[in-house]
């Protein structure tokens, strides 16, 4: 008979230490969980690995998942399961599954994919050295999940995507427990890093070359509740917006209910905040809002738009709608569709309502037939695009300076640059103007992107 070693697939992985090692990471979500990839691969650099786009020559693939709607969910099986011949061709290979689907889920992954290796969460991604060290040196399988107050940690030596633009973590968790969301179930309660360590980084990014910052928190206007003596978030801004270098900073996402003239007059008075907002309304009418657990009212949210619009001249404001919430009337999405045209958005995100199981028990309304979501996620579509493209039309012939990003990924002819409100522009340039900023006159708008040629 075989002993459990040499039958191990991982008996395999302890020969094969000496040679080089590889990594591929696929990332699934928001910012913060790119953010979070960045500090994997950082970690797994620290081990002395690569990362590779080969999958094959992979040592180890990690999954950072979302698990925000059940589409995004169900993305990470299909995926899992297309991972499974890999696994079989190469044994010794660490299949990984980390992120918000890994700290809801536990050790249920395994259930339904008994061929990953590790699942570890959102709260102890430092501990992965340790982990893979014990995956491969006890040839089992291991599941770690933390929860709790778990401050956000170092976010040092991270292998990040851009040499010019970075994002910053300030805070992570919610409180708010919007009846829909799962983030405050795998994220944790709120926690803000310190004024002084979020200022050490910017300066050391700054040091390192990078000129715009991206502020990342999953509710960044209440950053600072949990800490004693601390500046407010417009206090930070106000700080950061001091550290020479960097000459863009933007942030991620504000709620409304806590969104303030103070941090209204920082957008019309910090030089280097861009005055572009992503201000989520979620839906028109009071009665789903107020079954959303969000907090404020539509006349609220419409009164802090106008008075943003007001002190802050050209800002642009991007949101989030949830089309047919149950219990969502016709008359309801109406009011979303009436919310559209007062603020006119630049730009929105919107999605279909998606049972969570970890957040639904609080949801009592009956939910809305398939069709009728679809057809209202359609109308709302329609409209937008409408809006978009009127606003899109008034941009034809104004100046923008845009941070050039890259070759375009739809027309490898153009460069993208980004503009202060956040807008894409593609031009034609020259390769040299990557990372750098130049001056676009817009040309033509289109639903998602503008054409511009460069001004000299
Ligand atoms: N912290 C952010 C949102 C994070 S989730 C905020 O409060 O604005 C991003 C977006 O996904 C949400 O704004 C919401 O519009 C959408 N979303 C979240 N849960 C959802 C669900 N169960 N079904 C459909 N959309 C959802
Ligand atoms: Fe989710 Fe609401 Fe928290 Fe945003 S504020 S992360 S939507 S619970
Ligand atoms: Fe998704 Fe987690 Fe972000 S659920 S949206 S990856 S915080």
């Amino acid at each position: 008979m075989q002993t459990k070693t040499k039958k191990s697939p991982y008996f395999y992985a302890t020969k094969v230490l000496g040679k080089r090692m590889y990594y591929h990471i696929i990332t699934f979500g928001c910012q913060m969980n790119e953010h979070d990839s960045e500090k994997i691969a950082g970690l797994l650099s620290g081990e002395g690995y690569r990362a590779t786009d080969d999958l094959p020559q992979a040592d180890i693939i990690i999954l950072n998942t979302c698990s925000v709607r059940d589409k995004a969910e169900q993305k990470v099986f299909s995926l899992l399961g297309r991972m499974k011949p890999l696994k079989e061709q190469n044994p010794a290979l660490i299949l990984a599954v980390c992120g918000c689907v890994a700290q809801g889920m536990k050790g249920k992954i395994r259930q339904r994919a008994p061929y990953v290796d590790l699942v570890f969460g959102t709260q102890n991604i430092e501990n992965l050295p340790l982990l893979l060290q014990e995956v491969r040196a006890k040839h089992r399988p291991r599941i770690e999940i933390i929860e709790g107050r778990i401050s956000p940690t170092d976010r040092h030596n991270l292998v990040r995507q851009s040499n010019f633009k970075a994002w910053v973590t300030i805070m992570e968790g919610c409180n708010n427990f919007c009846t829909y969301c799962v983030v405050p179930y795998v994220r944790g309660r709120e926690r803000s890093r310190s004024n002084r360590e979020i200022a050490t980084e910017v300066r050391e990014l700054a040091d390192q070359g990078i000129q715009e910052i991206t502020l990342l928190g999953q509710n960044v206007n209440s950053y600072g509740s949990d800490l004693a003596g601390e500046v407010s978030f417009s206090g930070l801004l106000a700080l950061l917006n001091n550290i020479p270098g960097i000459e863009r900073i933007r942030f991620v996402t504000s709620h409304p209910k806590d969104f303030n003239s103070g941090l209204i007059y920082a957008l019309r008075d910090l030089d280097k905040v861009c005055e572009q907002i992503h201000l989520p309304f979620q839906a028109g009418s009071n009665n789903i809002l107020s079954a959303m657990n969000r907090r404020y009212t539509r006349e609220e949210y419409l009164e802090k738009v106008q008075l943003l619009r007001e002190t802050v001249p050209g800002v642009e404001i991007s949101t989030d709608v949830i089309v047919a919430f149950p219990g969502e009337t016709e008359e309801d999405f109406t009011q979303t569709l009436d919310v559209l045209k007062q603020v006119c958005f630049e730009s929105i995100f919107s999605f279909i309502y998606s049972d969570r199981p970890l957040s639904q028990s609080k949801i009592k309304a009956p939910r809305l037939p398939y069709q009728t979501s679809l057809a209202r996620f359609e109308r709302l579509w329609q409209l937008q695009n409408q809006i978009t493209s009127e606003i899109n039309q008034t941009l034809i012939g104004k100046k923008m300076e845009v941070l050039v990003e890259e070759f375009s990924k739809t027309d490898p002819g153009l460069l993208t640059g980004r503009t202060r409100t956040n807008r894409l522009v593609h031009f034609a340039g020259d390769k040299s103007l990557i990372g750098r900023f130049a001056d676009v006159e817009i040309t033509e708008g289109g639903k998602h992107s503008l054409r511009g040629q460069l001004v000299f």
